[in-house]
């Protein structure tokens, strides 16, 4: 194969074969193929689309360039849950010791926030002595043992989508279906998952703002699940408003504890259980009582001990920012809108998220809304705070969430957050 070839056919819309792109990938992890090359075949396909039996070649194409993991020896049905990624979305910290309260084993291959979306492993890393890093075998046996584990996914996992995907990163070739189904999904199914939730966000904080795309994304991801022997299913969840009141890492942190005793914010969990029950019913649980382990203290039990297992402390005191500033309301009225993106975004320059993968994050830095949508608010009364160990942090932030949060004289209509299954 030649990959100049294979790059003009995919340039002017021939469909190119399954040797062409099991070749172009295992060549392109090897080496051989330039990032040049692979930069331009990746904008092809952006542009160009491929079909449903070219992304499972790619997916298998990916999952074959690394190892595959195998949970059959530990005699539990194993189920994960994959989100595309939101603002304030710490949903993985309470759902997966929730799920494992069931006697399902969760394994949660998670990884670090780059640009305004955080990252599970970057949240969790606020509580003191917490290790993201764990061997296979480490893994293994806190599955048997606590059920729940929330860890760092090893490099061996689809080093071809590693390498890729740094590359699609600096081209402006992020945003192709084919190309973040098959990322998304090479490192699931070579995860070694029974069953997989995604939840794939719509809206202004989310990848895809638009419904239909998330839509065509979920269904093309839940597809490959199907092929590959995982079962597959997916929510489709509005990212227009952030999730609960806590955008950075401590802070999340924060809440999702909350939630797994038996409180929280309605939003982050009614999405934890949805998902808890979507996961339970392809684990064979579908009448599982979800909202009961959350109240009578399984959920916090199974997270206590996932966290002392992987040598974090449960009771020590979250980092606490230096400095804060807190913006309230100009007039009175009703929350109209409380915007993702702008909320992110404002949390990144505080320093809870990163600009470069080798930053480092502010574990106390981050947003805490006060209030939420279709709330009355007196003016004077205080809508969010800011956090950061540094008050020069403020004015960047500030600008950032300029008009994100609007005050008007008549509540919004209600609109659901899980809008659409898909199987
Ligand atoms: N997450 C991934 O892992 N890959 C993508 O392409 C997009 C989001």
């Amino acid at each position: 194969y030649d990959a100049v070839d294979i790059i003009r056919a995919q340039r002017d819309g021939r469909a190119i074969t399954e040797g062409e792109i099991r070749w172009l990938v295992d060549a392109y992890t090897r080496g051989y193929v330039m990032d040049a090359q692979m930069s331009a075949f990746t904008m092809a396909v952006l542009l160009n689309g491929l079909g449903r039996d070219q992304i499972r070649v790619l997916t298998d194409a990916m999952i074959a360039s690394g190892e595959r993991m195998d949970f059959s020896s530990l005699g539990k049905v194993t189920v994960d849950k994959h989100s595309t990624g939101g603002v304030g979305d710490k949903i993985t910290l309470p759902l997966a010791p929730l799920v494992a309260a069931f006697g399902v084993a969760v394994p949660q291959l998670s990884g670090r926030g780059l640009g305004h979306t955080g990252g599970t492993l970057d949240k969790l890393e606020s509580i003191p002595g917490w290790r993201a890093a764990l061997s296979n075998d480490e893994i293994m046996a806190q599955l048997a043992d606590v059920g729940a584990v929330i860890c760092a996914a090893g490099t061996g996992l689809a080093p071809a989508d590693k390498k890729l995907y740094a590359l699609r990163d600096v081209t402006g070739t992020v945003e192709a279906i084919p190309l973040i189904a098959s990322s998304i999904m090479s490192k699931k199914i070579a995860e070694g998952t029974d069953s997989l939730v995604l939840d794939v966000k719509f809206g202004s904080g989310a990848f895809m703002q638009d419904i239909d795309r998330a839509r065509e994304l979920a269904e093309t991801m839940v597809a490959l699940g199907t092929d590959s022997g995982v079962n597959t299913t997916a929510l489709l969840t509005d990212m227009n408003t952030p999730l609960g009141l806590a955008i950075g890492n401590a802070n999340e942190v924060r809440e999702s504890v909350e939630v797994l005793a038996g409180g929280g914010p309605a939003d982050v969990v009614e999405l934890t259980v949805s998902l808890a029950r979507e996961m339970l019913a392809l684990a064979g649980q579908p009448d599982a009582d979800v909202e009961k382990a959350l109240q009578d203290g399984r959920a916090m039990d199974v997270w206590n001990r996932m966290i002392r297992a992987q040598d974090g402390d449960p009771d020590a005191a979250l980092p606490t920012p230096r400095e804060t500033h807190t913006v309230v309301a100009e007039r009175s009225g009703v929350v109209t809108r409380v915007e993702a993106l702008p909320f992110g975004i404002g949390a990144w320059r505080l320093g809870a998220g990163r600009a470069r993968a080798e930053d480092a994050v502010v574990h106390a830095a981050g947003i805490d809304l006060h209030v939420t949508v279709g709330q009355s608010v007196a003016a004077g009364q205080p809508l969010f705070t800011l956090s950061a160990d540094d008050e020069s942090r403020f004015e960047r932030a500030l600008g950032a969430v300029e008009g994100a949060l609007e005050i008007g004289d008549a509540a919004p209509a209600a609109s659901p957050l899980v809008r659409e299954r898909i199987t």
